[in-house]
């Protein structure tokens, strides 16, 4: 009591020390230069941790990451440079900002201080001035925003509290879902995973923001800058795990991937359920844990799918969505259930690359619409799907099993980078497969009574609390997406 005590007045005379500092003239601090601040190297000094934690995140992997330098080479190319600063404006914000580049084909030359989404870019934005392809407003001056109403005065910045830095504020989300949210030039709402956790439970009171899920609070309290009198406050976690982890030699790389891992095996439950005989096979998938869509963001480049493999004594009887050797899941399987957004162009073809797009189709798994059971849209993110889609197995099967993987960039996508020459055939070889959560394993003496189809029944296993016995959604078939 008595530490926490003299710490609040250590805080309080800090402050009114700078007060007083800043509001006469002589003694004005000297902050350091604009040019240093830029630089997240200079935060390293006092802020090694949340450095350490940033230096690993797909932030300050954003203008680095081969695919993005890949699709943003061949996007100039082939709309003769009229993509111009669209890419980098999110990829390299501050790169654009300072003039170092203006359509990202001279990131290799840009300083490594303006490169990726920089310390500097959010704890300047000031003001959200709408809701995507980073609608953000910097502050001219080198005051860092932040979480705190009172910060302890510091040799490198003025600090000051803004409700877009405080994770208990609506607010904070815009600043996250400006970048989060893509227009193309042809109108086309590619990533939307603002507007989904707007049309979610998570954005109403009593549900959670983008840095309640994304920036882990520390449970303890400690000081957040390395400076002498440092108040003690929850740290927050800079990793800004997703699903995408880095394919090059890269900082932190071993708890980034563990990161994203943890955080995939929480997002789904999952059940799969046998019918009687060789009736068939129904795998129930709902998103509990993201708090907008799964897969989100660049859902038309990333391959989330389920694969089934049913079994007669050692026999495969069945199976689907059991990706190629090279990692490929965009095989001549019909029933692939995937859960992905498709592109299309103004004659109808399917098109690889965003820039292309004039039509979107989107078959992702729904965020939570409502947090009560009675509400009848509880259940609509419970989506049931059948296997084999409209027959029936060719025998009754004794085992089945059950897994729920995710690609980060389809290798298909990459194939065809690596083909039109901008991407190199290591990068694609280094893209990972993730399990999202435990495999399921079904036999006829684990099924437990699950649903009916009309007279046959439905026998289904879960490592979740999904309740399987609950009314569900069909899956939506896909209609010109393929596959
Ligand atoms: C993508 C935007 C973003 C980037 C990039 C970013 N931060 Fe933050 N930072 C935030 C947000 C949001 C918070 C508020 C977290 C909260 O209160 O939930 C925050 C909080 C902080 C705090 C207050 C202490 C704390 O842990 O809450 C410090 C200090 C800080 N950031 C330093 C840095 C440094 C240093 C870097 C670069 C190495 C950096 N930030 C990069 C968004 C960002
Ligand atoms: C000389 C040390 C020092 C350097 C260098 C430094 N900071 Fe800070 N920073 C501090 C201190 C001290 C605080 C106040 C911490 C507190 O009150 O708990 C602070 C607070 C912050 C806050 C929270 C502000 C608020 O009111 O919530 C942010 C954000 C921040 N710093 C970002 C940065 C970034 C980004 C850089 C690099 C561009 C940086 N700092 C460089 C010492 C430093
Ligand atoms: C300047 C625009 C910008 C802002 C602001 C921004 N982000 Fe990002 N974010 C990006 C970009 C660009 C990437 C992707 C980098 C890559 O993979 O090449 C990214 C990646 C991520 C990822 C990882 C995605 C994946 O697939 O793994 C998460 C999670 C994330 N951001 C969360 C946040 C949160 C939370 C905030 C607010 C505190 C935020 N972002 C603010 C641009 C931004
Ligand atoms: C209720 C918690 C929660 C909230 C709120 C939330 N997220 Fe997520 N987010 C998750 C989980 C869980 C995942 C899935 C983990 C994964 O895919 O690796 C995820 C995944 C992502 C991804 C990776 C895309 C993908 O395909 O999985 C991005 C980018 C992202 N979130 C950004 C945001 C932004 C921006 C906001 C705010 C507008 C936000 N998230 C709000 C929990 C949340
Ligand atoms: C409005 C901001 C914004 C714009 C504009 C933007 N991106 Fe991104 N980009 C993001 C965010 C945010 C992510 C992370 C979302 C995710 O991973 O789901 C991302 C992720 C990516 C990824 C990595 C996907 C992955 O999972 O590895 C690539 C590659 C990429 N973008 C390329 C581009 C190209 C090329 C352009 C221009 C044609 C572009 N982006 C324009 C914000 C943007």
């Amino acid at each position: 009591m008595l530490r926490t005590t003299k710490l609040i007045a250590a805080v309080a005379l800090a402050s009114a020390a700078a007060g007083a500092s800043c509001g006469t003239t002589s003694t004005a601090p000297s902050y350091a230069s604009r040019a240093a601040m830029l630089d997240p190297a200079t935060c390293k000094s006092c802020h090694a941790d949340h450095y350490r934690d940033w230096s690993g995140s797909m932030h300050a992997y954003a203008a680095q990451d081969p695919v993005f330098v890949a699709m943003n080479a061949r996007g100039q190319r082939e709309t003769r440079g009229a993509l111009g600063s669209f890419c980098v404006n999110c990829h390299a914000p501050m790169a654009v900002r300072e003039g170092a580049t203006r359509d990202g084909l001279n990131l290799e030359t840009v300083p490594a201080a303006l490169k990726g989404v920089t310390c500097f870019f959010c704890h300047a934005v000031d003001a959200v001035e709408g809701t995507h392809d980073a609608a953000l407003h910097l502050a001219s001056d080198t005051t860092m925003r932040g979480p705190f109403g009172d910060p302890l005065a510091n040799a490198a910045h003025p600090s000051r509290y803004s409700e877009l830095f405080d994770r208990n504020r609506a607010d904070s989300s815009k600043m996250c879902g400006a970048c989060h949210d893509i227009v193309n030039g042809h109108g086309v709402a590619l990533e939307r995973t603002l507007q989904e956790w707007e049309a979610s439970v998570y954005s109403a009171p009593g549900g959670a923001t983008c840095g309640q899920c994304h920036m882990d609070q520390s449970a303890d309290l400690r000081p957040v800058a390395q400076v002498d009198g440092a108040p003690l406050r929850r740290y927050h976690l800079h990793q800004n795990p997703g699903v995408d982890i880095a394919l090059t030699p890269f900082p932190e790389a071993t708890a980034q991937k563990s990161k994203v891992q943890a955080f995939l095996n929480a997002t789904l439950q999952s059940a799969l359920c046998v019918g009687d005989g060789n009736a068939g096979i129904g795998v129930l998938l709902d998103n509990v844990a993201a708090g907008h869509s799964w897969p989100s963001g660049a859902a038309q480049d990333r391959r989330a799918w389920t694969e089934v493999v049913a079994y007669a004594g050692a026999q495969i009887i069945y199976q689907s969505g059991v990706p190629g050797p090279d990692g490929d899941v965009t095989l001549a399987d019909a029933d692939v259930w995937f859960l992905r957004d498709c592109m299309f162009d103004a004659a109808g073809a399917h098109v690889p690359m965003f820039w292309q797009a004039t039509r979107n189709e989107s078959y992702l798994l729904p965020g939570q619409p409502t947090f009560d059971p009675k509400d009848p849209r509880f259940y609509q993110t419970h989506v049931l799907q059948r296997f084999p889609r409209a027959a029936s197995l060719p025998q009754a099967p004794d085992r089945v099993t059950l897994r729920v993987r995710v690609q980060p960039v389809g290798v298909d996508v990459l194939r065809d980078l690596v083909a039109s020459g901008d991407l190199a055939s290591d990068a694609a070889s280094a893209m990972p497969i993730f399990d999202v959560g435990e495999p399921l394993e079904w036999t006829a003496a684990t099924g437990k009574f699950g649903y009916a189809e009309g007279p046959v029944k439905f026998t289904c296993v879960t490592k979740t609390a999904l309740n399987f016995t609950a009314q569900s959604t069909p899956a939506p078939a896909h209609a010109d997406c393929k596959p």
